[in-house]
């Protein structure tokens, strides 16, 4: 498992904070910036970690700025990125086992910390359960093929 992680400065403390956690999982992860706190643009970064995600250079991507809206819209426009927002662990729980979501979205701005340890801890201990949950995935995948052609 290897994982993209990127943020704006809205997020840039909280995505620190996210790769000792990572750590503490023994997930491999790579840093796609930002790394100052300096005011910069949160669609720089998205698309840095869902290109990888989209590509498959990573596994999974993980995402966050100040309220984690601006780069879930921008992850979601990549072809096979499933990246979804939560602010609670139900979310992050459902996310994976219904949408099989390969992008986390965390909304630095909003959660503590200890939030943010039980979402990504729970994201990425659950699998996707399949079944009909797949089937609506292929039909998010033919909506993206009708769309570019
Ligand atoms: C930055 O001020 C903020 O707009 C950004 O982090 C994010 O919340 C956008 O959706």
């Amino acid at each position: 498992m290897k994982v993209a992680i990127g943020s704006d400065h809205a997020g840039l403390t909280l995505k620190k904070h996210i790769t000792h956690i990572l750590d503490e999982l023994e997930i491999e992860w790579e840093d796609a910036g930002t790394d100052c706190e300096e005011s910069c643009d949160y669609p720089d970064y998205g698309e840095k970690v869902a290109e990888a995600v989209s590509l498959g250079n990573v596994d999974r991507g993980i995402l966050v700025c100040g309220t984690g809206i601006g780069m879930s819209i921008v992850a979601n426009k990549f072809p096979g990125v499933r990246a979804a927002l939560c602010s609670e662990d139900y979310s992050a729980k459902m996310s994976r086992l219904h949408n099989d979501a390969n992008v986390l979205v965390l909304p630095g701005r909003m959660i503590e910390q200890a939030t943010a340890r039980e979402i990504v801890t729970t994201w990425f201990k659950t699998e996707f359960e399949g079944g009909r949950h797949q089937r609506r995935l292929d039909k998010i995948k033919a909506i993206e093929s009708r769309l570019n052609k």
